[in-house]
């Protein structure tokens, strides 16, 4: 399917990306764009490839085949450490916060690829690493502040619930200023409240930033995307607007799977077993939730 193209060079473009883990296609042949302030989501059953995706466009995995360009450049041979220098952050899957630094702390080392200081001045502590320390944490608290969750800025994370664990990982993301943003299920146990108001945020950042969002809360992807790109098995079955992929048939088929014709076979334990070995997929409830959530 031809992706949905973004200006020549502006972006984040994907194209062709095959990735494999031994045996197994986990990306096959994936392309896609997420133009500049655009907020593009990328969703599928789960094991579809949508986490593999992120970890190519970072450098966590390299690729059998296939390119991905940044704002015009090839990415080639990249590391997690130059993300911040290109302007890209993420989230991770979870929350991956340092249990034994504080939020603050925690917040504080999504700036660590801008400083400047070098080893030196930061072991003797002179003026220039401890003014640098100093700038940032102050900007550390600014987006702690922006996000709400300043009162937890000296506990460790452990301690604090879900929610604001999210939340401080997203402020650790946002340090660096990124251009472009890839959240990996931001929303995954955040009540109602706290969902609609990370799909609001996600809409402001948009000013600021290209966004790719992946997300199983099908009401929060459509409330908030302006494009949707579905994975199945590592392809891309579906892309287009919220409205499109909601009518999508291809996208129904990769959550519920094929009709069974024999429906003895389908209501017997044996059928069962079948239907559950058929991994990777969602478990029927998980199905039957996003179906739901799709019919509207
Ligand atoms: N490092 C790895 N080594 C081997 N297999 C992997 C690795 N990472 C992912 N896989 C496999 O690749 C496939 C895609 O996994 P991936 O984590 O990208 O799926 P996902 O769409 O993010 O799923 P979920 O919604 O459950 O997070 C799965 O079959 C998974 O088991
Ligand atoms: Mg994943």
């Amino acid at each position: 399917m031809a992706p949905a193209r973004a200006d020549a060079g502006a972006g984040l473009q994907v194209r062709e990306l095959t990735v494999h883990f031994g045996g197994l296609t986990a990306l096959d042949q994936v392309s896609l764009d997420v133009a500049p302030h655009e907020v593009v989501g990328l969703i599928g059953p789960n094991g579809a490839g949508k986490t593999t995706l992120f970890n190519a466009i970072t450098g966590f995995v390299r690729p059998a085949r296939g390119t991905v360009s940044w704002e015009g450049r090839p990415l080639r041979r990249h590391r997690a450490h130059h993300l911040g220098r290109l302007g890209i952050a993420r989230t991770l899957q979870g929350v991956g916060l340092w249990p034994g630094l504080t939020v603050l702390e925690n917040v504080a080392c999504g700036a660590q690829p801008f400083l400047h200081a070098d080893l030196l001045s930061a072991l003797t502590g002179t003026w220039r690493s401890s003014r640098e320390e100093r700038r940032v944490n102050e900007e550390a608290a600014s987006v702690l502040a922006e996000l709400g969750v300043s009162e937890w800025a000296d506990r460790f994370p452990g301690s604090l619930p879900y929610g604001v664990q999210k939340r401080v990982a997203l402020a650790r993301a946002l340090m660096g200023r990124p251009r472009l943003l890839l959240l990996d299920e931001p929303a995954s146990g955040l009540s109602i409240a706290d969902m609609e108001e990370l799909s609001g945020r996600i809409r402001s950042l948009r000013d600021e930033m290209a966004v790719l969002l992946v997300e199983h809360h099908m009401d929060l992807v459509m409330a908030t995307c302006d494009r949707i790109v579905v994975l199945n098995f590592g392809e891309v079955v579906a892309a287009g607007t919220p409205a499109e992929v909601r009518a999508s048939p291809e996208v129904t088929a990769a959550y519920l799977g094929e009709p069974v014709a024999d429906p003895v076979l389908a209501e017997s334990p044996a059928g069962s077993a079948a239907a559950d070995d058929r991994a990777p997929g969602p478990t029927a409830g998980a199905a039957k939730a996003w179906s739901d959530d799709v019919a509207g």
